[in-house]
């Protein structure tokens, strides 16, 4: 009887244990032109042990595509443009996640219009929402604040500026804080 007990009791924290697991599934999802955010979505993949999943866009940038200089280029055109959506090739199905981690580069002090795209084509509503981003120097400023406008019903936990060479422990530790 005493060992029936003990095995329903270790099954039952078991269990307990696995489903608490499953109820925090965490995705990174991020967009990256020149791979500096890539390797910081990767870091934090790895270091909490979420998905990772690229936003990958129909027509990718080119360096043309992304010289700020021209006022011609597409991603100045995108910028200027608060209709500008660009189209992503792929896919994700979000329902199984409850946290959501977005990462991207700052463009003009902003996440690039293609992640509106993607918070606008997924379902965000009750998950919660996390916004990492590299930059050149600026910062996340609005960024994750104006992204989590267009997430309907996304619960906007935080967001922080990394480096692309930021370490998982570094990485881990913010997000562990902002989502326990
Ligand atoms: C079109 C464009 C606009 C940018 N605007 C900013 C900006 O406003 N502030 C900033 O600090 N860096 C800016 N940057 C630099 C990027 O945010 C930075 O290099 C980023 O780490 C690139 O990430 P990626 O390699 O994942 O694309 C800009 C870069 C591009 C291409």
């Amino acid at each position: 009887m005493k060992k029936l007990l003990i095995s329903l009791l270790a099954g039952g924290i078991l269990m307990f244990g696995a489903n608490a697991q499953n109820t925090k599934k965490t995705v990174v999802c991020y967009f990256s032109a020149t791979g500096t955010t890539e390797r910081l979505a990767k870091t934090a993949a790895s270091a909490l042990g979420a998905d990772l999943h690229e936003i990958v866009p129909v027509h990718k940038y080119t360096s043309a595509d992304l010289n700020w200089h021209d006022k011609n280029s597409r991603c100045v055109k995108e910028n200027n443009d608060e209709k500008s959506r660009p189209a992503i090739a792929n896919s994700i199905d979000l329902s199984g996640y409850e946290n959501v981690i977005v990462a991207y580069p700052i463009w003009w002090g902003l996440a690039p219009k293609i992640v509106y795209t993607f918070v606008e084509q997924n379902d965000l509503s009750g998950k919660n929402l996390v916004t990492l981003c590299t930059s050149g120097g600026s910062g996340l400023g609005r960024s994750g604040s104006d992204l989590a406008n267009h997430a309907k019903g996304a619960l906007l936990k935080g967001g922080r500026e990394f480096r692309g060479s930021a370490s998982g422990v570094e990485v881990k530790k913010y997000i562990d804080g902002i989502l326990k």
